[in-house]
């Protein structure tokens, strides 16, 4: 579908108008301490545009927790863990899924709503443990390996999840593991969440070397140096972090498993160890908690912008298609996962 609408033409930069002012002021509020001041006569004509091109399109936007707080507050519908944005691309009505995050994640949400339209704003978005690993790895492995479960993180491409027996997220991988009753899974690519998951179990877990390219910079060191700076602080972390940092903090878990975590803990100051648009977009909803903010970058994340979906629901582009013999094995993998649901 392509939208002609000169309002939104693309070469046009959207101006910043008492009226745009008026319409986005509660977003501004909210924002207020985690954006600065100056920057939102830039970001507030795209949130006016997208939200008002949303609803004229039934679209509806998932962002994840690692997208930038002026789309994260400002456009997004729902936000969350890879495992919240797949359960609710099951679940939504829209005619459009704009999906703000990678494009494993994209490729998720149309495995789960093939009959909808589902778009990347930035079709480059990747991440490098879906790189770290093909299909015919995995069909090599099965053939190393015979009769060994393959347990595939959601951070993979179609066409690995297709080779797959289960798929899992950060949310729920000692579930998925111990649903398969055995004593050995082959579980890929995150070489640390393997590990992170081997530790909660019994079940003989076979590794894969592929890594999160901002998770991995962390060190144990940088755990204790907080720890030290800070007394009364909280150190959370994702389970891709390697398993020196993971040792030494106080609570693992998805981005959405810290947040619950939040919502249950009386600490005044934490750190999240993690991607840094984290801690902004929780900070808007725990004012009473300081944030230490570590800044590693996911650049593949950072590639989403609100000018690029905005382009996106004009255009129509760009559409995530997938190869339906892949496509029907890569979902069966991917609905066996979201039948177990979540563990924190
Ligand atoms: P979760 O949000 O599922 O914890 O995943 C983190 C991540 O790195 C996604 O790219
Ligand atoms: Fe991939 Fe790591 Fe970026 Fe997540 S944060 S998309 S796992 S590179």
């Amino acid at each position: 579908m392509q939208i002609n609408n000169s309002r939104y033409a693309s070469d046009e930069f959207p101006a910043y108008t008492p009226e745009v002012a008026v319409k986005t002021q509660s977003i501004f509020d909210r924002l207020r301490g985690v954006l600065p001041d100056i920057e939102w006569p830039v970001h507030a004509p795209y949130v006016a545009a997208i939200n008002e091109l949303k609803s004229e399109l039934n679209a509806v936007i998932l962002a994840h927790n690692y997208q930038t707080p002026e789309i994260f507050h400002g456009v997004a519908d729902i936000t969350g863990d890879s495992l919240a944005l797949a359960q609710q691309a099951a679940r939504t009505d829209a005619d459009v899924i704009v999906l703000c995050g990678v494009h494993f994640m994209a490729e998720t949400a149309k495995l789960l709503s093939p009959e909808k339209t589902v778009l990347i704003p930035d079709s480059q978005a990747g991440c490098s443990l879906a790189s770290s690993i093909t299909p015919d790895d995995v069909r090599l492995l099965r053939q190393r390996y015979p009769g060994v479960p393959v347990v595939t993180y959601v951070n993979t491409s179609a066409g690995v999840k297709a080779e797959s027996d289960i798929c899992c997220t950060s949310a729920n991988a000692v579930e998925v593991v111990e649903s398969l009753g055995v004593a050995r899974v082959i579980f890929l690519p995150d070489e640390f969440l393997g590990r992170y998951v081997a530790g909660q179990t019994k079940v003989e877990v076979i590794l894969w070397k592929g890594h999160c390219e901002v998770h991995e910079r962390f060190t144990a060191e940088d755990v204790r140096h907080y720890k030290q700076q800070f007394h009364d602080i909280e150190v959370l972390a994702h389970p891709e972090c390697p398993p020196d940092v993971l040792a030494e903090v106080d609570f693992v878990g998805s981005t959405a498993g810290m947040i619950k975590h939040l919502n249950d803990s009386s600490s005044r100051r934490v750190v999240m160890i993690t991607e840094c648009s984290m801690s902004d977009n929780v900070a808007v909803e725990f004012p009473k908690i300081e944030f230490i903010r570590p800044c590693n970058l996911c650049p593949h994340m950072k590639r989403i912008t609100l000018p690029k979906i905005l382009r996106s629901l004009q255009t129509m582009e760009h559409k995530i298609e997938i190869d339906p013999s892949i496509a029907e094995k890569a979902r069966r993998a991917v609905e066996r996962m979201v039948a177990i649901g979540r563990r924190d």
